[in-house]
């Protein structure tokens, strides 16, 4: 390999020292759910909500790193792997940067998000299912894209012609079908509250956008 000959540079800041530094812990909340499932949305609407109380966040988009990182990989099940692995590794560095990361991808295959789970230690990674029927997605079909998926033009589309593993044991599991993004949003804060990533106290706006 490549980088057999690099060694691991140990930082004088530590991830605890940053940890400290923002009053809360860091953490990868992982999304995951069909196209159209309401995984941006949620995702953002939760960052928003943790940056008002002045936590560090970043959200990491499916629609969006494909057009910049992952800009050479496709659909087949080998790239999403690789997709997967790229995010969770990226993921990994954010959370020793002592933020909160928080991404919105399909990611349809358990052993990939396994994966990403293994890379960081226990508790770090929340895996949250964003839960809405095929039916539900499809009819919402904000891209477009289920309809000519259905006529042929898009192959192996996750729900049409690839398949979808719902996760097993989820940290969470939040009804994006028909709950409301805000209830969604309180179900993750308590999630982070319940977890010690975010203080318990921490319900008043500090930072505006
Ligand atoms: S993942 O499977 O590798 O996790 P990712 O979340 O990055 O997928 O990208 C999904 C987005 O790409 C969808 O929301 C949709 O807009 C678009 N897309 C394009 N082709 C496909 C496809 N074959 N299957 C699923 N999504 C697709």
């Amino acid at each position: 390999m490549s980088s057999s000959n690099t060694v691991w540079h140990k930082p004088l800041v530590m991830r605890a020292d940053r940890e400290r530094l923002n009053g809360h812990k860091s953490a990868i909340l992982w999304f995951t759910g069909l196209s159209g499932a309401g995984k941006s949305t949620l995702a953002h609407a939760v960052e928003a909500r943790l940056f008002q109380i002045g936590c560090r966040t970043f959200v990491f988009d499916g629609d969006n790193v494909r057009h910049g990182l992952c800009a050479d990989l496709g659909f087949s099940e080998q790239d999403r792997s690789e997709n997967i692995r790229r995010i969770g590794e990226m993921c990994k560095l954010f959370v020793e940067s002592g933020v909160i990361a928080l991404t919105a991808f399909i990611s349809p295959f358990r052993h990939d998000r396994q994966r990403v789970r293994g890379l960081v230690a226990e508790g770090d990674f929340l895996e949250i299912y964003c839960q809405a029927s095929l039916a539900v997605c499809e009819q919402r079909d904000v891209k477009g894209l289920y309809k000519r998926a259905r006529a042929g033009e898009i192959p192996e589309f996750t729900g049409v012609s690839s398949p979808y593993e719902e996760p097993e044991k989820p940290e969470l599991v939040v009804d994006t079908g028909s709950q409301a993004v805000e209830e969604n949003v309180e179900m993750v804060i308590n999630l982070l509250k319940c977890r010690g990533i975010i203080p318990e106290e921490a319900a008043r706006p500090v930072a505006q956008m």
